[in-house]
């Protein structure tokens, strides 16, 4: 039986819907089914539903939240809730696919180079660092893992970049958006599919890279043009100065896919993933 943790998450709904349309059962929790952070709850869940192989999509996703006032909680479910997860996926002999973010890295890579797989982790925000000790526990604890590190995520079941551009767009005329930070944004259709291409296809377990594909890393301010390019609105570039966040934004995170795409995985490029999301959320 397959498992999906944070199931109801922007990730877990689009994973839940991919697996429906292929005909594929599986077995949906979040927090009110299976708390991650209740070692015991989960051990009992996963007893109950002895998973073959679990897509842990839970977390704690507030950036800035987590350098305070939700700096506990960031911890609890990111760093002692992949562990617990990833304890049980061993004790069960699960597969486990374990999602990371381009957070664990540095960011500060010249424009133009991308990060592969075995670069050094350096997190520079507290998410980053929770997001870095649970890829430790998975590599600690589960015998069967893949994790897949991700970034600039928009999908049509949450909160994402994609919406806050188009809902800002409503009531302005202009728009400024920063051009001084890259990487490349990711569909969670494309990245549900990759997901599921690697156990469906037994890839090597380990580290993998997964966004949409482009040339090069862009910047926030190309993707906000690509977004509104059919809105009455004007996008300026705007250095990222103007924008103070309490987490430390990386200003390169480009990372390379080279290593997914060797699997044999066809990645559209962004603006692909984009016009296919426009036309799934209709
Ligand atoms: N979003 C991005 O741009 C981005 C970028 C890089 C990597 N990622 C990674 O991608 C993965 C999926 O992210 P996402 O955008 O789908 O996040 P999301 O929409 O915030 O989904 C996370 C899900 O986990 C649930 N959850 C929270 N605490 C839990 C607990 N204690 N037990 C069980 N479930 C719990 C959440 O429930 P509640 O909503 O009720 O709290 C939510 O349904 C995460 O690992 C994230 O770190 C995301």
């Amino acid at each position: 039986m397959i498992l999906i943790t944070g199931a109801n998450g922007q990730l877990g709904t689009e994973l839940r819907y991919l697996l429906d349309e292929r005909g594929v059962d599986y077995v949906a929790a979040d927090v009110a089914e299976m708390d991650i952070t209740d070692a015991e709850k989960v051990d009992a869940f996963f007893a109950d539903v002895k998973p073959t192989v679990v897509y842990h999509c839970a977390a704690y996703t507030a950036v800035d939240a987590a350098e305070d006032e939700g700096k506990e909680l960031n911890y609890k479910i990111n760093v002692t809730g992949t562990e617990n997860v990833a304890k049980a996926a061993a004790k069960y002999g699960a597969t486990l696919v374990y999602i990371s973010t381009d957070y664990v890295f540095e960011g500060q890579k010249p424009v133009g180079l991308e990060l592969e797989v075995d670069e050094p982790a350096n997190p520079q925000t507290e998410y980053g660092r929770t997001k870095r000790l649970g890829e430790e526990a998975v590599e600690k604890y589960a015998d069967k893992f893949y994790t897949v590190r991700t970034a600039w995520v928009f999908g049509n079941y949450g909160k994402n970049f994609v919406f806050t551009m188009q809902n800002l767009a409503e009531t302005r005329d202009t728009l400024g958006v920063v051009n001084d930070q890259f990487g490349r944004p990711t569909w969670t259709r494309t990245l549900a599919e990759f997901m599921v291409h690697l156990v469906e296809t037994k890839q090597a377990f380990g580290y993998y890279h997964l966004s949409n594909d482009s040339e090069k890393g862009i910047s926030w301010y190309d993707f906000a043009k690509e977004i509104l390019k059919d809105k009455d609105v004007t996008v300026n570039p705007v250095s990222s100065d103007q924008f103070p966040a309490k987490a430390k934004r990386p200003l390169n995170s480009t990372m390379s896919l080279a290593k997914a795409k060797a699997t044999g995985f066809t990645i559209p490029t962004w603006q692909e993933a984009l016009e296919a999301f426009y036309k799934q959320g209709k």
